[in-house]
């Protein structure tokens, strides 16, 4: 029995020494039998030197049989190269003594690591140069998920998102809010609509919460100030977008409010910079390894997150030549235009919309006292595309029945939600965010299904 070295820690400083590593074979040279091997857990790449003069014959046969993606375990001396090697993430190389086959990975696979590891710049290079360089489709991707998550993206993507959890609850941790979890059957839907999953709940209807809006609430009326939630919310999106997905991450938050719904956007303006900069500072390799596969600028952001009301938006958009229903919502491309045209003018990528109509906004929701037309909520958006909405919500139990039956919900289904007011409960509010959007839009990735693990979209239920 040894320890093992992981391939990022072979370096300059250790040649000489004999190690034990263990990893895949990534891609094999035959001619000069050198391996590449590739270690769990980033993408680390190390050569290894298969010489018969130090192996032997049997050895030599035994590794040219290796099938791609097999696991090794490799015993060998790390040495320095007679030249620069290309195409590793490690500088130094191993003259392998011994190799040992852990488990022999299936030589018909569907996915090569090594293409689907590729920039678009990689492939158009490689077949400028006239040499093979195929496409992996999405499909193809998604079909085979866990080869396609061994790409040194992939590990840098699922590496950012569990950080951008990481610093969503330190943030919240470090303002005095709890962690809570709320349950995921429910007996009727949590924001309306038809994108709710149904289900037989011991011979009851039941379905599968829309998102923990009921219960977060609900633990306001149970005093608990201050809560949010990480946990799946489940959607049956008819949509098949690049952003829409029938189970995600919900980062979710409910608090008390004192005065106005104003304190939940200063909350969301301080959260998301201290998330964007914990991620700039904690993950600058994995930013890189994304970027080098999907190139993107960093994001631009303000220290003071700037607030437009949504009048003020459909104002800047109505300039731009874009006519929006002052009542009305905003869609996918008028959300992208609005992002452009922010982004000219105040210079930021994160930015939020408040004051929308209240048609458009869940029955929960407080119209404004002013003009209920509109109402006390807002949407986050990031390089024009939302990632969260919020607002204040209705606390008067006669006043949230009578907006929850207007909306078309079986009161009924909803009663102990609404039974949970009439026993009093401060002002309060919170919003709901994707993770899986977040990261997709930090890294501007095109489609959502990049970031989450082993998405459920409409057409999709496995792996
Ligand atoms: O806008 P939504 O539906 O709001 C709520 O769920 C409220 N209960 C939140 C609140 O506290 N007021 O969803 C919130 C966020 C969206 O902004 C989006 O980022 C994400 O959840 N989201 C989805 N992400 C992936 N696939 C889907 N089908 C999504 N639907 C919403």
């Amino acid at each position: 029995w040894r320890e093992l070295t992981h391939v990022s820690n072979l370096v300059e400083e250790i040649v000489g020494s004999e190690v034990s590593i263990r990893g895949r074979v990534h891609k094999r040279l035959a001619k000069k039998m050198f391996v590449t091997l590739r270690a769990s857990g980033g993408g680390f790449t190390v050569q290894c030197v298969v010489e018969e003069a130090r192996v032997g014959a049997n050895m030599v046969k035994f590794v040219k049989q290796l099938s791609l993606e097999s696991v090794v375990e490799v015993i060998g001396v790390v040495s320095s190269p007679p030249k620069p090697i290309t195409g590793t993430t490690q500088q130094v190389e191993i003259l392998v003594t011994k190799m040992y086959c852990l488990s022999k990975a299936s030589p018909d696979s569907p996915l090569v690591v090594e293409d689907a590891s590729r920039s678009e710049a990689d492939i158009e290079k490689l077949e400028k140069d006239g040499q093979p360089a195929p496409r992996v489709l999405q499909d193809t991707r998604l079909n085979n998920r866990v080869l396609d998550l061994r790409t040194p993206a992939n590990q840098a993507i699922f590496s950012i998102q569990d950080q951008v959890e990481i610093a969503f609850r330190e943030f919240l941790h470090s303002k005095g809010f709890r962690g809570i979890h709320t349950p995921k059957l429910m007996a009727g839907s949590s924001e309306g609509g038809s994108a709710v999953f149904k289900l037989d709940y011991k011979g009851k209807p039941a379905c599968l919460a829309q998102s923990p809006q009921l219960h977060k609430q609900m633990a306001i009326c149970g005093d608990m100030r201050g809560v949010f939630e990480v946990g799946p919310v489940f959607r049956a999106e008819d949509s098949f977008t690049h952003r829409h997905l029938c189970e995600f991450v919900g980062l979710d938050v409910e608090m008390e409010i004192r005065n106005h719904y104003s304190e939940i956007m200063d909350l969301v303006g301080d959260l998301f910079p201290f998330i964007f900069r914990k991620i700039e500072e904690r993950c600058p390799k994995e930013l890189e390894a994304v970027r080098k596969q999907y190139p993107f600028q960093s994001l631009k952001f303000l220290p003071e997150t700037l607030r437009l009301t949504f009048a003020q938006g459909i104002q800047m958009l109505k300039e731009a030549g874009v006519e929006v229903d002052p009542l009305g919502d905003l869609n996918t491309e008028s959300e992208r235009k609005l992002g452009q045209l922010v982004l000219e003018k105040y210079k930021t990528e994160f930015y939020m919309l408040h004051r929308y109509p209240s048609a458009v906004r869940p029955f929960y929701t407080m119209p404004c006292e002013d003009d209920p037309n509109y109402s006390n909520s807002f949407d986050v958006f990031i390089r024009g595309e939302e990632i969260m909405s919020g607002a204040q919500r209705i606390h008067d139990p006669q006043l949230l029945e009578k907006r929850a039956s207007e909306c078309g919900i079986d009161v009924k289904t909803i009663s102990t939600y609404i039974d949970a007011f009439r026993y009093g409960v401060p002002p309060h509010g919170g919003f709901g965010v994707g993770l899986e959007r977040v990261v997709m839009l930090l890294c501007a990735l095109d489609n959502i299904r990049k970031t989450s693990l082993f998405p459920r979209d409409s057409h999709r239920l496995a792996p």
